[in-house]
């Protein structure tokens, strides 16, 4: 449904931070991408959600070439969003039950859609506790589930997520991962995430593009990808722990580090 081709971005500074890059999100239910800081992962996002026009190239969306008119712009944004990176960016100093309502309310959705949306994106991101709590009193990590139900409240179709879990500790991490899972598993969404946690994107995702210097080194499923050792150096990457497992330690290429140590 979403995807681009071709696409140079070159800020007004004269950096060019994505090169001919073709993306196809349709590779994928949960696709990961990955590159060393400055790589261009959020530059790329930024593409995808219209906010940036491409030098070169173009953005295809259910077919089409995007369009950068306000209809278009709405239309792409009524099925596609984005968690970012730093959840206070996203978060606007009032409770928790209104601020994942902000967007539906800008909208003008009636209070009965707008409540059972809210209800539905508290239950999924573990925030319903928190309904009456002003965001700003929150920690990082609720503030993130917070921003994300935000999200899941707008029903989009894809959502990606810039750095999903930097700042989280273990298990905010892994509430994350089970709403990653809840959200493609449950409700059909797709989803694409940046990170440099390689571990992170071997278990979470299907299938993956390796960006460097702005260009796309390497794509392909997980499986595969991380495999390719000469790949990762040149990208700066580190080798996932399961990939190591199965490299030095002669152990089979497992999913997940229960798969391993149930082996
Ligand atoms: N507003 C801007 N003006 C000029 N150059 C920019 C701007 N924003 C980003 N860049 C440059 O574009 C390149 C890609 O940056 P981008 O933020 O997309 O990388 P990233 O992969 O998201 O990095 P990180 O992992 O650190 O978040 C970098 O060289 C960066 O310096
Ligand atoms: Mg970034």
């Amino acid at each position: 449904m979403l995807k681009m081709e071709n696409v140079t971005y070159i800020y007004e500074d004269k950096t060019v931070a994505l090169k001919d890059v073709s993306i196809n999100l349709s590779k994928g239910l949960k696709i990961g991408i990955v590159g060393s800081n400055g790589a261009g992962k959020s530059t790329l996002f930024m593409n995808f959600l219209g906010l940036f026009k491409p030098s070169k190239g173009t953005v295809i969306y259910k077919g089409s070439h995007l369009k950068y008119d306000r209809t278009s712009l709405n239309e792409l944004r009524r099925d596609v969003g984005i968690v970012l990176q730093d959840p206070d960016k996203q978060i606007f100093f009032s409770n928790v039950y209104d601020d994942i309502a902000f967007a539906l309310r800008n909208l003008k959705f009636d209070e009965t859609e707008i409540r059972e949306r809210v209800e539905m994106a508290m239950k999924i991101t573990n925030t319903d506790a928190l309904r009456e709590k002003p965001v700003h009193f929150l920690s990082y990590g609720q503030k993130k589930n917070v921003s994300i139900a935000g999200a899941v409240a707008m029903d989009y179709k894809i959502i990606f997520f810039d750095e999903p879990t930097a700042g989280l500790d273990f298990v905010s991490k892994e509430n994350v991962k089970k709403i990653l899972d809840k959200l493609v598993c449950d409700k059909n969404k797709s989803i694409v995430i940046s990170s440099h946690d390689m571990n992170f994107i071997y278990e979470n995702c299907d299938y993956i593009y390796i960006l460097n210097n702005g260009q796309v080194l390497s794509e392909g499923e997980v499986q595969t990808v991380f495999l390719k050792k000469e790949i990762l150096d040149r990208a700066s990457l580190e080798e996932p722990f399961l990939v190591k497992a199965h490299k030095y330690l002669g152990k089979n290429l497992y999913r997940t580090e229960k798969e391993l140590f149930n082996s």
